[in-house]
């Protein structure tokens, strides 16, 4: 059996990992290797089989046996390791779930329901590196990605509402905090069915303004109330890099424009605005999308759902849309959810759509765990 490493199972994502690997019975195909940041010689978890205590997860000759490592440590961890176990002379399948190796030439963004045949070429090319896509990408592609495979799309625009887990465990835990510490400041309020709406208005903004660096930690400035039309870093030409991500990411999946050699398709464009807001786990985005000609919304509806297992259409009508189309209603699940489909007063190649896709399991652990049973298989 193939000696799996796995580093960063304890974090948010890397639990999540856990859970879903558990769940599929990917143990039952694998010989653990649990390692740690900080607990070297710690009690591995109950899935470990012969190796029973934690290893070190910096030490570069303990990580070199391992057939294949699986990371969600983060991108400060793949940093600092990853070229230190290639420079060693490790030759074995890394997957990871950080942004760090995912542009380069020889890595490879994994979402085998969508592109399948790109890692195949590649592992047959003797790719090694496998990185999980930015969540929001993952996500879209995961729901919308039939019309890309029918090679119906001119471009796109994405305009995002990215939950706080986007931001780490730590950022879940702030929004929870700045609610509730709103909510204190207004409750006797709230209680008063005859107090002024106008006046726990005002309260609430006062709160929000008044919080301390402390209470922000994590976003900069509250979200609990708020929205924050920005994330990640800030790319000086008015783009944000989770913008551009959209745009290079999508394509590259997708095995399109430069670096994929003459036979290549033209890169899509595909661009929009990324903004946090107040849902814990579930990213939701609003597309519009310039199809290459007006086909008919049936049967977009019929490509839609038969993207994959998990895409699933809902009817563009407020009940279903109210009750299937949430971050609420598909948090925990696989399902991809893509409705308010219709055409646009722009004209019939004017395609609106909204998708939701809880992003800690497509947009992170899911694509991880499959593209492990790839290269298993
Ligand atoms: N960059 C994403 C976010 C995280 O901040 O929501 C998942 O790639």
């Amino acid at each position: 059996m193939k000696l799996v490493g796995l580093v960063g199972w304890r974090g948010m994502v890397g639990s999540v990992l856990m859970q879903r690997m558990q769940e599929e019975g990917d143990f039952a195909h694998i010989e653990p290797v649990f390692f740690s940041t900080s607990n070297t010689g710690g009690k591995a978890p109950a899935m470990a089989k012969n190796e029973t205590t934690l290893k070190d997860a910096n030490n570069i000759d303990e990580l070199k046996k391992c057939d294949i490592i699986i990371t969600c440590q983060g991108g400060d961890y793949t940093t600092e390791i990853f070229p230190q176990l290639r420079a060693a002379g490790w030759n074995g399948y890394w997957i990871d779930a950080a942004s760090t190796l995912r542009m380069k030439d020889d890595a490879i963004i994994i979402l085998d329901p969508v592109n399948l045949d790109v890692i195949k070429t590649a592992l047959s090319r003797g790719v090694k590196n496998f990185v999980g896509g930015n969540c929001t990408v993952s996500c879209m592609l995961m729901g919308l990605g039939g019309l890309f495979r029918e090679d119906l799309v001119e471009w796109m625009t994405s305009m995002t509402y990215q939950a706080a887990s986007g931001g780490g465990a730590q950022h879940m835990r702030e929004l929870l905090t700045q609610f509730g510490t709103i909510n204190a400041d207004v409750k006797s309020l709230l209680d008063d069915p005859a107090s002024a709406i106008l006046e726990i208005d005002r309260k609430v903004l006062a709160k929000q303004h008044s919080m301390s660096a402390d209470e922000t930690k994590q976003f900069g400035v509250p979200l609990a109330g708020n929205l924050i039309p920005w994330i990640d870093k800030d790319l000086g030409n008015g783009v944000s890099r989770e913008e551009w991500k959209g745009g290079a990411e999508t394509n590259k999946i997708l095995g399109r424009g430069e670096g994929f050699g003459a036979g290549a398709k033209a890169a899509i464009p595909v661009d929009g605005l990324c903004v946090r807001i107040g849902a814990m786990r579930c990213h939701s985005q609003a597309l519009t999308i310039k199809l290459k000609k007006d086909v008919p919304l049936d049967e977009i509806e019929g490509i839609i759902a038969s993207t994959n297992q998990w895409s699933k259409v809902v009817p563009n009508n407020r009940e279903a849309s109210m009750k299937d189309l949430t971050p609420a209603a598909v948090t925990g699940s696989l399902t991809i959810p893509v409705g308010r489909l219709r055409k646009m007063q722009m004209g019939g190649e004017y395609l609106s759509a909204f998708t939701v896709g809880d992003q800690l399991l497509w947009g992170a652990a899911e694509p991880l765990r499959r593209m492990l049973r790839i290269v298993l298989d």
